[in-house]
């Protein structure tokens, strides 16, 4: 198993707890991206980030970031990893996609666009490697109870124009049935059935852990 983020330490400790081997990779330098191992039977593209701004105010420099990270990134991935997998007749690719790859929220353009463009491109990748053994799936959470999600309080009040601790209830939970935030083991497992034994015939598809988001 080989761990690629740019968090040397956060990749020491996964490497300590899970006996990843941590490959540090920077993955908005496209370089570095094609230097990493290819020989890879399950792919799961998870790295992210976000930034939260209306677009007449939104960096374009941030976007461009957003872009490559999300989406350039694990189209470089997929391209190298691939072959092996075709090569082996069998080979899982898992994005971590959002439910933001399926419905928009002002403030998030950057972020909307990689993931509806990582939505297209699992599927393609799904329609080219179903005759080699390959599937490939997006997954579609929730706000998650990670770091990414601590991160935009202050950014989500500002430009809601509401107070930081109004955030949870009136952005995050208010579109969701299932008035929680997803955990991130959750996530984890739901990419393992999307490998596992019955995983043979999912393919294409975009799976819902919303809490009922998608549902209205
Ligand atoms: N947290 C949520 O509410 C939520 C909801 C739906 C989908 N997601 C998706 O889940 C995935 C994981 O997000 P998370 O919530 O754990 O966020 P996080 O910020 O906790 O973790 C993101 C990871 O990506 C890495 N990363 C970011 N930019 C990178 C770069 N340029 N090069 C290498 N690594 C980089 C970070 O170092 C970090 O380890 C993302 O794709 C995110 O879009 C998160």
């Amino acid at each position: 198993m080989v761990a690629v983020d740019r968090d040397e330490a956060g990749l020491a400790a996964l490497a300590r707890e899970a006996g990843a081997e941590a490959a540090p990779c920077e993955l908005s330098d496209l370089a570095a991206v094609d230097a990493l191992p290819a020989d890879i039977d399950i792919l799961v593209n998870n790295a992210g980030l976000q930034h939260v701004a209306p677009i007449h105010e939104f960096d374009p420099d941030r976007f461009s970031l957003i872009l490559r990270v999300m989406l350039e990134a694990p189209f470089r991935l997929a391209r190298r990893a691939l072959p092996h997998m075709y090569a082996r007749g069998w080979g899982r690719v898992v994005n971590i996609s959002s439910v933001h790859g399926l419905r928009a929220s002002p403030f998030k353009s950057a972020y909307v666009s990689a993931k509806h463009g990582l939505e297209g491109m699992s599927k393609v990748i799904a329609l080219e490697g179903a005759e080699h053994g390959v599937t490939s799936n997006c997954i579609n959470p929730a706000y998650v109870r990670t770091p990414l999600v601590e991160r935009q309080l202050a950014d989500q009040a500002r430009t809601h124009g509401i107070p930081p601790e109004a955030v949870l209830d009136k952005v995050m939970l208010e579109p969701v049935a299932v008035k929680r935030l997803v955990e991130p083991e959750e996530v984890a497992e739901f990419a393992a059935v999307l490998y596992g034994p019955a995983s043979d015939s999912i393919t294409g598809a975009s799976l819902s852990m919303d809490g009922g988001w998608t549902a209205h």
